[in-house]
């Protein structure tokens, strides 16, 4: 019975989370969550390891099954005196980019075997951000109990705090110095612990070393102009020797938080500051930004496929992968995949700092995931004991070797086995370090309005829809209404 309604429930949710992507939360939400097969006009083989399904259809189909099956169908005196008492299932909500879920599902493996009586069951949720949160707060909304683990995040603590536990009350105030203390800080929430830090990102610049060498270059960029010059050059000698499908630069640009990353480090690379101030000053509309998103809206149909405007990380990852870029803005998680066996570049890219704007040095966008335990959890105690331990030092190291996810653990940085894998982990420190925060806290609970606001206005110049000086002109006032905040410059 239980079973049946926790199917049905699902199912509810599964179709709400359909009608959600496909009506969109905002007026551009992507409308393909699982994304990677086609990006729009790049008919790319398909380089990506596990093939990406339709993510909430996993939630439908997997649903609990096993241990509470039994009890339910063959209830004896004992289980109907004693309901579950021995046995308890935790859900977790999980992504699926790259190999996260599978490294997920090997994490929950471990865990119960080391935990008799528990189960644990990794629900795969959308790509792409907003529609993952999306997902999230339906089943917030209804108090649910249907997830226990969910995987947040590092822009979402402000926006969610209220739907989760406090974490220092479940043992992690004992662990929580191993961490980045900016991450603890930021996950930090009216002083509970709402998520505990799991893996951290920041965008980088992944590049062909084979093909700077065969065009002449003995270094990455370290400018915008400078890749584009780059770009441009490998591109056209790329084509003219047959290769129809190469293009010179791919990453981020359809109309959600991916966009916002990729669009922070250019305006933030130029010196047009982030947004919002840390100190709560509306900064977007000034010349700085203007200029390098209008540069960037030079890059599509030019460098970038026209499609770009459409791609997510995957996407992108899909065209480098498959051999026909030369330069990636993309996470540390692609850097695995890339070396894999099935892998068309393996061991013939490596990966720098972004360039930086002419007026201002490279950026790179804070990113990462934190484990944080639902309110509405069933089993909370166990739920944080899952969530501990999936975010401890052995779990983040196995996830670092396999996976290239950077730990947010400080002490893994300098364990040989992690630098051996990903040795940017340590040449490339200090661009994780200074990454550049999304103005997250500052704007919270309404982070995720600035940010849907603020991508639409990228994504409008992208297109050729609008010049950025009137797109950030109207993006300010509307930041305004919605914040109350001052306008300054960065
Ligand atoms: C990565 C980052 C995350 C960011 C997202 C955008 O998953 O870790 O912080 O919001 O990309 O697509």
């Amino acid at each position: 019975m239980l079973n049946r309604r926790v199917s049905i429930l699902l199912g509810v949710l599964v179709i709400l989370a359909m009608l959600f992507a496909a009506c969109g939360g905002n007026n551009a939400t992507p409308n393909n969550t699982t994304n990677v097969e086609e990006p729009a006009d790049e008919p790319v083989e398909e380089p990506v390891e596990e093939p990406v399904e339709e993510p909430t259809e996993e939630m439908a189909e997997e649903p609990v099954e096993e241990p509470t099956e039994e009890m339910a169908e063959e209830p004896t005196e004992e289980t109907a005196e004693e309901p579950s008492a021995e046995e308890i299932t935790l859900r977790v909500l999980a992504g699926n980019v790259g190999q996260e879920l599978l490294l997920t599902q090997q994490a929950a493996e471990r865990f119960m075997e080391q935990n008799p009586g528990i189960t644990v069951e990794v629900l795969d949720t959308p790509d792409f951000v907003q529609d993952r949160l999306g997902v999230y707060l339906q089943l917030f909304e209804a108090q649910s109990p249907e997830g226990d683990v969910f995987q947040i995040d590092v822009i979402w603590p402000g926006d969610l705090a209220e739907h989760f536990v406090d974490l220092n009350e479940y043992g992690a105030a004992d662990v929580a110095g191993e961490h980045f203390p900016a991450i603890i800080e930021n996950n930090t929430v009216d002083g509970r612990l709402v998520g505990i830090p799991w893996f951290t990102d920041a965008g980088l610049l992944y590049y062909r070393t084979d093909l700077l060498e065969k065009y002449g270059y003995d270094a990455p960029p370290a400018t915008w102009d400078e890749l584009e010059e780059m770009a441009m050059a490998i591109q056209e000698g790329e084509r003219a020797e047959g290769n129809e499908d190469f293009w010179g630069y791919v990453w981020q640009g359809n109309a959600y938080e991916g966009l916002t990353c990729d669009a922070l480090e250019w305006i933030a690379s130029n010196g047009g500051g982030t947004i919002v101030s840390p100190d709560g000053v509306i900064t977007i509309n000034n010349p700085a930004a203007v200029e390098i998103v209008d540069q960037a809206a030079g890059w599509v149909g030019t460098i970038s496929p026209p499609g770009v405007t459409g791609y997510g990380e995957e996407e992108a990852r899909a065209v480098w992968q498959a051999g026909n870029a030369a330069f990636m803005r993309n996470w540390p998680y692609a850097y695995s995949l890339g070396n894999a066996e099935d892998s068309a570049i393996a061991g013939m890219f490596d990966v720098a700092p972004l360039p930086a704007g002419a007026s201002g040095s490279g950026a790179a966008t804070l990113g990462g995931w934190q484990l944080a335990v639902s309110r509405y959890s069933e089993h909370p105690e166990e739920a944080a004991r899952l969530a501990l331990f999936m975010a401890s030092a052995e779990e983040q190291k196995i996830r670092a070797i396999e996976g290239s996810f950077n730990p947010t653990i400080m002490s893994l940085y300098e364990d040989p086995e992690v630098l051996e894998a990903s040795p940017f982990f340590g040449s490339l420190y200090d661009v994780f370090i200074n990454a550049v925060a999304r103005p997250s806290t500052v704007t919270a609970p309404q982070y995720n309005d600035v940010s849907t606001l603020f991508f639409n206005s990228v994504h409008s110049v992208l297109t050729g829809d609008a010049e950025a000086e009137d797109a950030f002109a109207e993006l300010e006032l509307d930041l305004q209404d919605l914040l109350g905040f001052e306008t300054g410059q960065p």
